[in-house]
């Protein structure tokens, strides 16, 4: 074998190499692309559909908070479920039930709403926003991509088991 054969082949192999590194970064790139590109299940987190729970573990009149979802559940005393989107109508902070007071208070510029979201104290402009509910086998589930503006509450928006 002389020199230059041994230059050629050395050559041919660098080329090799770096063909077959390039490859696998291609595949790589490829695969983690297809990765992304995924339609990403948003089931049990926001912007998807939250299971809360037993219908009969929320005690009537009970406010219960999902902070991974968003939303408080309101059990109405008659019943009725609402979900509540826990940001505030006015620009957006998020609010926080107050037991003691009955109410959802925002801390950015103080606006209250009741139980049902409806606005006590402005400059919050109208109620809380809605998220859809369906029960289904006694389970409440809470569509946390599907929004509802509202002026204020209404008997028609709360969901029965
Ligand atoms: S953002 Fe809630 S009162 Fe202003």
């Amino acid at each position: 074998m002389t020199t230059q054969e041994n230059n050629l082949s050395r050559r041919d192999f660098l080329k090799l190499g770096i063909g077959a590194l390039s490859a696998l970064a291609m595949l790589e790139m490829g695969g983690v692309s297809l990765f992304f590109m995924q339609p990403r299940s948003l089931a049990g987190e926001f912007g998807g559909v939250v299971n809360a729970g037993p219908v009969d573990s929320f005690p009537l009149g009970s406010v219960v908070e999902f902070p991974d979802g968003r939303f408080f559940l309101i059990h109405a005393p008659d019943g009725g479920f609402l979900a509540v989107y826990s940001r505030c109508t006015h620009l957006g902070c998020t609010i926080s039930w107050e037991a003691d007071k009955n109410q959802f208070f925002c801390p950015c510029h103080a606006s209250s709403f009741d139980t049902n979201g409806d606005v006590q104290n402005p400059p919050a402009p109208r109620a809380l926003d809605l998220f859809a509910i369906t029960i289904e086998d006694s389970q409440v589930l809470v569509d946390t991509g599907s929004i509802t503006q509202r002026d204020r509450f209404t008997n028609d928006q709360l969901t029965y088991a």
